[in-house]
């Protein structure tokens, strides 16, 4: 996997070199390929697993009873979700580009998120500051949304049952800043590194796919994101997106 060195160095041979730009553009464009083709070859025959195991369910209830059928449920689930991820993570950087409210995108999701934590009946206390008149914003608003909710799932799971999470937006002249804070377990030092590097989870289950995903979406907009955490006031997550 290339680190953030080796993505500079291969930028700086690309903006110096014709001939360069031309080979690393086809060898990026080959790789994109080769993990799309992956990605659909593996999905197809678990898909058809996956269908069979809940055929043989339905008709035949009393698997249930049967030692791991759970398990082999869940991990099927599981590999099916990890591919979609690999997928929309393959693809974070292409931008289907239209002009919205920025400030309606963020408020819509505070209110799906805020209806999710009532259905689930969670004492979490979510809260929202977005600002008005933020004006139009030119992206990919679907990948901002994924950015946003991933950064709120996160959130979410660090604070467990209780505590607090806060969604604000706001525009600073010429950029856009939105801040998910949470007052949860926080990040300890020594994985602060290497939280943004994909398939780096510490969770049971996750894929370690959400903040690599989101911060390829951001840069793709030319914009950073950012985090600060402490064991004693949680954590806050900064996006910076150029206007
Ligand atoms: N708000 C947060 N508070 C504490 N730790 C966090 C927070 N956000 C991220 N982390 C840490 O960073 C790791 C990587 O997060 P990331 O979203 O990339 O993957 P994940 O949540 O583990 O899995 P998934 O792919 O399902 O999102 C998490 O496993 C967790 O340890
Ligand atoms: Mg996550």
């Amino acid at each position: 996997m290339l680190n953030n060195i080796d993505i500079n160095k291969m930028n700086q041979l690309m903006e110096e070199n014709k001939d360069a730009r031309q080979i690393i553009s086809q060898l990026l464009e080959n790789h994109h390929t080769a993990v799309s083709t992956i990605a659909h070859e593996i999905r197809n025959p678990l898909t058809l697993v996956s269908s069979s195991l809940q055929i043989i369910e339905a008709q035949h209830p009393e698997v249930k009873e049967f030692a791991n059928w759970n398990q082999t449920m869940d991990d099927v689930q599981f590999m099916c979700g990890l591919l979609n991820e690999l997928s929309t993570f393959n693809n974070s950087n292409r931008l289907h580009h239209s002009v919205f409210s920025i400030e309606r995108l963020i408020r819509n999701i505070a209110v799906s998120f805020a209806i999710s934590l009532d259905a689930e009946d969670s004492d979490i206390e979510f809260s929202s500051k977005i600002a008005h008149g933020m004006g139009d914003f030119t992206g990919d608003k679907m990948k901002l949304e994924e950015v946003v909710l991933n950064l709120l799932r996160n959130a979410k799971d660090a604070v467990g049952e209780e505590g607090s999470i806060t969604l604000c937006a706001e525009r600073d002249s010429d950029q856009i800043i939105i801040r998910c804070k949470d007052n949860g377990c926080g990040i300890p030092d020594d994985i602060m590194d290497t939280i943004f590097e994909p398939f780096v989870t510490h969770k049971e289950g996750g894929t370690g796919l959400g903040l690599s995903l989101s911060k390829r979406i951001v840069e793709a907009h030319g914009g950073t994101i950012t985090a600060e955490s402490s064991k004693e006031n949680g954590t806050v997550f900064t996006v910076f997106l150029p206007i």
